[in-house]
């Protein structure tokens, strides 16, 4: 599969519910491909609502740019050929086995290559189950699992279709440690990999700078900072954003966060 090489832009996005706006005139500096950008902030900021804007599934004005192409002014069929969302709550009662569900996320999506022999696919899609270390469940029905479990699965269903654009909405919410670490990890390692770029959604500020390139810093519909790690999680971000007082200072590859005290809303 070719390394993917174009790069996103999102410029003065705007949306919202029944005219009720949540983000407005949002932009951001380019992300690379091979990037992991992590999207942290409080409850009700926004995040889902910019993850479902940038993946087609929810009205919004602006321009999201992936290369020379504008994904706002596709059609949603086209849209998924170059974006998968993987979406905060997840499907209840499918009856399938993991392996199952992961193939038919390879067929059914719309880049699927339908040359591509059932024995490729099936390797490819045990590959992934192995890699997000669920290979020993990889027969289980989806129902029989336990909610960590199916995050993993997936998980495994959007990393399989290997997209230009990766949005993950809280994909380690459910996952015990060696899990989530496990999950970064492998993020990160397919970014790299395959050049995709990846915008996921976390609420563990020093998981999310210990894996991320970038972090954006979502606050009422506005981005409250926007940098590498060091630069967007700081003590004033803390209190003015988290309302909690605490001091950030460097750690190994990431931070570390001393808490004082929670402060009024
Ligand atoms: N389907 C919806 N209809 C109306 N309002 C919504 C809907 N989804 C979210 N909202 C509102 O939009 C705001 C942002 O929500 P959301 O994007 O889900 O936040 P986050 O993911 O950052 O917690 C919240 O105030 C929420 O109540
Ligand atoms: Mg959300």
């Amino acid at each position: 599969m070719a390394l993917h090489d174009e790069k996103l832009v999102i410029s003065d996005i705007s949306t919202g519910y029944s005219g009720r706006k949540i983000i407005e005139n949002l932009s951001l500096p380019a992300i690379l491909p091979g990037q992991v950008v992590s999207l942290i902030g409080p409850n009700a900021a926004g995040k889902t609502t910019l993850l479902r804007s940038l993946a087609g599934l929810q009205q919004a004005h602006g321009s999201v740019q992936l290369g020379h192409r504008e994904l706002l002014s596709l059609p949603l069929a086209d849209h998924a050929r170059h974006v998968t969302y993987m979406p905060q709550s997840l499907p209840q009662r499918v009856a399938l086995s993991v392996l199952e569900a992961v193939i038919g996320a390879v067929r059914a999506s719309p880049v699927s290559d339908s040359l591509e022999s059932d024995q490729a696919v099936l390797e490819r899609a045990m590959d992934v189950i192995e890699r997000v270390g669920i290979g020993h469940l990889a027969m289980s029905g989806l129902d029989s699992l336990s909610g960590g479990q199916r995050q993993l699965a997936s998980l495994a269903q959007a990393l399989v279709r290997s997209p230009q654009v990766l949005l993950l909405d809280e994909p380690i919410s459910a996952l015990d440690l060696h899990y989530q670490l496990r999950v970064m990890k492998l993020v990160r390692d397919l970014a790299r990999e395959m050049g995709m770029i990846i915008l996921m959604v976390l609420h563990d500020l020093t998981i999310a700078a210990r894996w991320s390139d970038r972090i954006v810093v979502l606050s009422g519909g506005k981005v409250a900072a926007d940098g590498p790690p060091a630069e967007a999680v700081t003590d004033r971000v803390l209190a003015d954003v988290y309302r909690v007082s605490g001091r950030v200072s460097p750690q190994n590859a990431g931070l570390h966060i001393d808490i004082d005290d929670i402060l009024p809303l």
